[in-house]
């Protein structure tokens, strides 16, 4: 049985405090324990005070949005895997689709930082998703395909396994467009079918494919009830405590 997974990808938002209130609020919400993973992806500043905020709360574990792929040296502005693990860091999410397209993150450069991130000893949760147009072109398949084998190029089964993938149309990203629960499904199931042909059926079976785009508190336990879709990587609605509880809560029905 897959472990489901449910994270708070917050992107450029939330300040110290604003993390630490919606902490306390949250873990009011959401009790002493859960049977499903809860991650929270804070900003980088934000992410010590994430965890004193969480303090005892064991049961929420606490990623970043990117890193780079070097352990250190001259380059301005960029944060290593070695300083997220300084940090606590258990999960990393790479190339978000916002940048792919805002920052020109390639499958090369993608397949680096997961490599990067497995030596480290942290968990990569790699993004993949096709736009509008490539969907309208009947491409969805070509894309996804590449950017799996692009983007987990030689990695063993065991990090493999360590791997979240994160199905995220972007076409659904902000917009308020959630996948249909089927679309949702068809594309996980060819993912899981992918990793397969990537490593092998058992280790295929044992990896966890989230769904993004959208995800909120009316439409996540449909989501989560298919069969290939084992958890959520939430933006907006992840920001308010409340809705993101409701979120992991729909999660846990499953
Ligand atoms: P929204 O939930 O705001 O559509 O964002 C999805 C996303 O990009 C999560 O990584």
């Amino acid at each position: 049985m897959r472990k489901k997974i449910i994270a708070a990808n917050w992107k450029m938002n939330m300040t110290q405090s604003e993390a630490a209130d919606f902490v306390a609020t949250f873990l009011l919400e959401i009790g002493e324990s859960t049977e499903v993973e809860v991650v929270i992806l804070p900003p980088f500043t934000a992410i010590a005070a994430v965890n004193g905020a969480l303090d005892q709360a064991q049961h929420i574990k606490v990623g970043a949005q990117n890193m780079h792929w070097e352990r250190s040296g001259a380059f301005t502005g960029e944060i290593s895997p070695a300083m997220l693990r300084d940090l606590f860091v258990r999960y990393v999410v790479l190339g978000h689709s916002e940048r792919r397209t805002l920052f020109g993150e390639t499958d090369e450069i993608v397949n680096r930082k997961v490599r990067a991130a497995h030596e480290a000893m942290l968990r990569p949760i790699v993004c993949v998703g096709e736009t509008l147009e490539q969907r309208e072109r009947g491409d969805v398949e070509k894309v996804l395909g590449t950017q799996l084998r692009g983007g987990l190029a030689r990695l063993g089964a065991k990090e493999l396994h360590e791997t979240v993938i994160a199905y995220e149309p972007v076409w659904a990203i902000g917009t308020g467009k959630t996948a249909t629960a089927e679309q949702a499904q068809e594309a996980h199931a060819f993912i899981r079918r992918t990793l397969g042909e990537i490593s092998d059926d058992a280790t295929a079976d044992k990896i966890r494919i989230q769904y993004g785009g959208s995800v909120k508190p009316d439409n996540a336990r449909t989501l989560m009830t298919q069969p290939d879709i084992d958890g959520a990587l939430v933006g907006g609605a992840s920001l308010d405590p409340r809705s993101f509880a409701q979120i992991v809560q729909g999660a846990q029905e499953e």
